[in-house]
């Protein structure tokens, strides 16, 4: 146990108190946080950065709202119903389709179906605040439910993936895939049950998968191979994270994406806790990239500038292929 801490450390892997004391708090001004921590001003000030986003049905505020709920998708067959202040995939709906014979019911995307009513329970409950970081009353986003990419059709079972990006002082660190399982429900969170995959940011191909700390090479329910994947518009992917450095304010920034089929890749959320199992999917410790970054900051360069430069520094070691090396 102490051997493996002590490696883990050689490798340049974050412990959980030094990212929270050192990066989260120095870089991140408190001030910044409802930035990224409701998804609804989010949505605005990248839509006012120029990037491109989910477009919004409508937002619930108070229970009163409720029932417009049926007018905002009046037009729409799926959407995704979502707490403007939640964490995890938590209270999040993604709803797929409309039953065939019923206009007030619906189809999630594990294929469940879910009547009108049920889905004003949710919005209810989701605007009382059961899913809201702060405990307090949240807001219901309904938006448009992205279609996903063919590149990842193989290894999605039900949902999109997302792609996160590490960004410190506006340099892409380190990123992975996460891959949306059976048991994630059409979410790409890890902690629903997805498989993360590190990506080599040299290509933007994809890595090994870690599914809850082990390595998988195989989507546990497709079966098909995880790495090797080459994510489309890579390297529109690296400079809209790197922008997002700019469009928060935050110095240590998780950028999330997801790549529509019609519209490319769309900015999911921002968040300014990223969380560390990014290191496990890419058997490769933050530190010393974040080290890197410090030793070559140029605080004039450019989101471009910067994605090239984290094309440049942080390819997967051994062209991708080394076995996990903890
Ligand atoms: N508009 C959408 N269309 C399709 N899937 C979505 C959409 N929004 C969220 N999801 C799925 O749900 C997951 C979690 O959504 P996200 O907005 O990141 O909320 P959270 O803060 O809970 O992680 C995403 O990674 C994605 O797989
Ligand atoms: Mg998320």
């Amino acid at each position: 146990m102490f051997s493996a801490a002590k490696k883990l450390r050689q490798n340049g892997v974050l412990g959980l108190n030094e990212r929270n004391a050192d990066f989260i708090m120095r870089f991140n001004p408190r001030r910044f946080y409802p930035r990224v921590d409701d998804k609804v001003l989010t949505k605005e000030i990248a839509l006012a950065a120029g990037m491109a986003v989910p477009d919004l049905y409508g937002v619930i505020v108070h229970q009163a709202e409720v029932r417009n709920f049926s007018a905002m998708i009046e037009n729409q067959s799926s959407f995704v119903i979502k707490p403007a202040q939640g964490s995890g995939g938590d209270g999040i709906l993604v709803v797929t389709g409309r039953s065939e014979r019923r206009r007030d019911r619906f189809r999630l995307s594990s294929g469940m179906n879910i009547s009108e009513g049920e889905i004003h329970h949710h919005i209810s409950n989701i605007v009382g605040g059961q899913y809201s970081l702060s405990g307090n009353r949240d807001k219901a986003l309904i938006e448009y439910c992205v279609k996903f990419d063919p590149t990842f059709a193989e290894v999605s079972y039900q949902g999109v993936p997302d792609v996160r990006v590490v960004v410190y002082k506006g340099y892409p660190a380190m990123a992975m895939v996460r891959l949306p399982t059976r048991a994630s429900d059409g979410k790409a969170n890890l902690h629903q049950g997805a498989v993360g995959a590190g990506v080599d940011l040299a290509s933007g191909r994809t890595l090994t998968g870690v599914l809850e700390n082990a390595l998988v090479e195989d989507h546990p329910d497709t079966g098909a191979l995880i790495a090797g994947l080459e994510i489309p518009q890579w390297d529109f992917i690296l400079e809209s994270s790197a922008r997002g450095y700019e469009v928060t304010g935050l110095g240590y920034l998780g950028v999330d994406m997801v790549i529509d089929n019609d519209r490319g890749p769309l900015i999911l959320e921002m968040n300014a806790r990223p969380g560390l199992n990014i290191q496990i999917a890419n058997c490769t410790g933050l530190a010393s990239r974040i080290a890197r970054i410090e030793s070559i900051y140029d605080k004039n360069a450019t989101p471009a500038e910067r994605a090239a430069v984290a094309r440049q520094e942080f390819p997967a070691a051994n062209g991708g292929q080394t076995p996990f090396s903890f």
